[in-house]
C-alpha cells in the first residue's frame, strides 16, 4: 500500500460514546442524566462494545473490510485534568492490535463530539485553554498508540459540533451564543493544527504491519447538499449558497490555507462564525461525512435568522430520520473536496433504516457516485459506512438504526442485516478487479447493474 497505487480502504465507522457503554465521565453522560435525550433515554451500557469489541471487529473483517474508523474517548483516558488512565490506554491498544490481527487498517479519531466533564465545565472548545489541552491529550495518544496508527482524524465534524453546542442547541451545553460559537470554531481549528503538527513531529516509528503507509492526518467534515426550497426564489437560492459557503466550504478553506474566501455574516450573529484561515495546508487528506441534502427556506421572523433548513418533503424517499436519499449530492461534495487536490476519504455515509429495506440500494447508489468521482479524477482513497452496528444516535437516542448489524439492546445480541451482505459482495467484487483505488472505475458498471 503506497501513495502511487493505494489499495482502496473499505471500512465502517463508529465513535466511542455511541457504542462503548458507561462513558460516565463525559459531558454527554451528564446531559443525558438531565433528561435531554428523546424519550428520556440514556446511553448506559450502550451496545456493550467495551466488552464485545473483538467479536464486533471480527464482524467487520468477515465482511471483507480492510479498515476501521473509531474514536478514542478523551474522558476515559484523562478522567481528571492531568490524570491519565493507563488501563484505558491499554484497552485502545488491544483494540488496535485486534484490528491489525484481522487486517483492518485503523483510522483513529481523536475527538468525536464528547468532552471530559472537567473540560466541558470550563467551557469546552470555547475555553481559551482548549487547544493547549487538546494538544497535550494528542501527545499522550501519540506516545501510547502512535506506533500502531498511521491514519489520524483529529476532529469529527467541527462545524456540527459548533452549531450543535452553541447555535442549534442539540448538543451540550446547548446554549445559544454566537460569540461562543465563534470562539469554539477558532479553538477547534487551532486544536487541529496543533494536533496535525504534533502527530507529524512526534509519531514513533511504525511497529504495525502496515509500515509502508505514510502517516496521514485529516479531519472528518460534514457536508450537506444545500438546495433552495423553491428554485424560483432568488432569495432562497442566495441563502442556500450562503449556507453552502459557510457550512461546507469555510472549514475546507481554513485547513488548506486557502484563506478565508468568505465570512458568513450569519444574519443573526454579528461575528462571523468561521474558523480563521490557517496560513498553510494543515491536512493530508480530507475526510467527508455525507448523508443527505437539505432545503433552504426563507422564513422571516421577529427573533432569529430568517432561514430554515428542512429535510424530506412528504412522500420523498427518505431515511427514518427524514433525511432525503440523494446520492448525487455525494458526487457534488466529492467534486468540491477534490478541487483541493488532496486525497479524499468518505469518513461517513449511511442511513437510518430500521427495516433495512432502503439501505442496500442506498449503499450501492452512493458507492456508484464514489466510483464515478474516481472516474472523474478525484483521488478517493476509502469509504467508511456509518455505522458498523446500531448505536446511540446522540439526541435521538437508540431509535435510529444505522447499523450493518442490528443490536438488541436487552441482550446485546448482534444480527447481520441483508445490507451487510450487499456491502460484502461489493467489496469482494472490487477485490476481484484488483482492489486498488483506480479499480473503482470498473466497479461503477457492476454497481449500475
Ligand atoms: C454524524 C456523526 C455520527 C453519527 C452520524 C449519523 O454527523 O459524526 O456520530 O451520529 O452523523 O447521524
Amino acid at each position: 500500500m503506497n501513495h502511487s497505487n493505494p489499495t482502496f480502504l473499505w471500512g465502517a465507522a463508529t465513535s466511542s460514546h455511541q457504542i462503548e457503554g458507561y462513558n460516565d465521565k463525559n459531558d454527554w453522560w451528564a446531559w443525558e442524566a438531565l433528561g435531554k435525550i428523546e424519550r428520556g433515554e440514556r446511553s448506559g451500557s450502550c451496545t456493550d462494545h467495551w466488552h464485545r469489541f473483538r467479536e464486533d471487529l471480527k464482524r467487520a473483517a468477515d465482511l471483507g473490510m480492510n479498515s476501521y474508523r473509531f474514536s478514542v474517548e478523551w474522558s476515559r483516558l484523562e478522567p481528571q485534568e492531568g490524570q491519565w488512565d493507563s488501563e484505558a490506554f491499554d484497552w485502545y491498544f488491544e483494540l488496535i492490535q485486534e484490528c491489525e490481527r484481522l487486517g483492518l487498517v485503523p483510522m483513529l479519531t481523536l475527538h468525536h463530539f464528547t468532552l471530559p466533564l472537567w473540560m466541558a465545565e470550563q467551557g469546552g472548545f470555547s475555553w481559551e485553554r482548549a487547544p493547549e489541552l487538546f494538544g497535550r491529550f494528542t501527545r499522550k495518544v501519540v506516545e501510547r498508540l502512535g506506533a500502531k496508527v498511521a491514519l489520524w482524524c483529529t476532529i469529527n465534524e467541527p462545524m456540527v459540533l459548533t452549531a450543535g453546542c452553541y447555535l442549534g442547541q442539540f448538543m451540550p451545553p446547548a446554549i445559544y451564543s454566537p460569540e461562543k460559537a465563534r470562539m469554539a470554531c477558532h479553538h477547534l481549528l487551532k486544536s487541529h493544527v496543533i494536533a496535525y503538527d504534533l502527530i507529524h513531529r512526534e509519531i514513533p516509528k511504525s511497529e504495525s504491519r502496515w509500515k509502508e503507509i505514510t502517516p496521514q492526518v485529516g479531519i472528518a467534515h460534514n457536508m450537506i447538499d444545500f438546495v433552495p426550497d423553491r428554485t424560483w426564489s432568488v432569495i432562497e437560492r442566495w441563502l442556500a449558497e450562503q449556507l453552502h459557503q459557510f457550512y461546507n466550504i469555510s472549514w475546507l478553506d481554513a485547513i488548506t490555507g486557502r484563506g478565508q474566501r468568505f465570512g458568513f455574516p450569519m444574519l443573526m450573529a454579528q461575528a462571523p462564525i468561521v474558523p480563521e484561515a490557517n496560513e498553510r495546508v494543515s491536512v493530508d487528506y480530507l475526510g467527508i461525512n455525507y448523508y443527505t441534502r437539505a432545503r433552504v427556506q426563507f422564513t422571516p421572523k421577529l427573533n432569529g435568522p430568517p432561514i430554515n433548513v428542512a429535510f424530506a418533503r412528504k412522500g420523498e424517499a427518505a431515511s427514518d430520520v427524514d433525511w432525503p436519499i440523494h446520492p448525487q449530492g455525494l458526487q457534488k461534495v466529492l467534486k468540491i473536496a477534490g478541487s483541493y487536490e488532496l486525497p479524499v476519504y468518505i469518513t461517513e455515509n449511511g442511513i437510518a433504516d430500521r427495516d433495512d429495506d432502503l439501505r442496500p440500494r442506498y449503499i450501492r447508489e452512493h458507492l456508484r457516485e464514489v466510483a464515478m468521482a474516481r472516474q472523474n479524477g478525484i483521488d478517493v482513497r476509502g469509504y467508511y459506512y456509518w455505522s458498523l452496528l446500531d448505536n446511540f444516535e446522540w439526541v435521538k437516542g437508540f431509535d435510529p438504526r444505522f447499523g450493518l448489524f442490528r443490536v438488541d439492546y436487552n441482550t446485546f445480541e448482534r444480527t447481520e442485516t441483508h445490507s451487510a451482505r450487499v456491502y460484502q459482495e461489493i467489496i469482494e467484487k472490487h477485490k476481484s478487479f484488483g482492489g486498488g483505488a483506480e479499480d473503482l472505475v470498473k466497479l461503477a458498471s457492476f454497481l449500475s447493474e
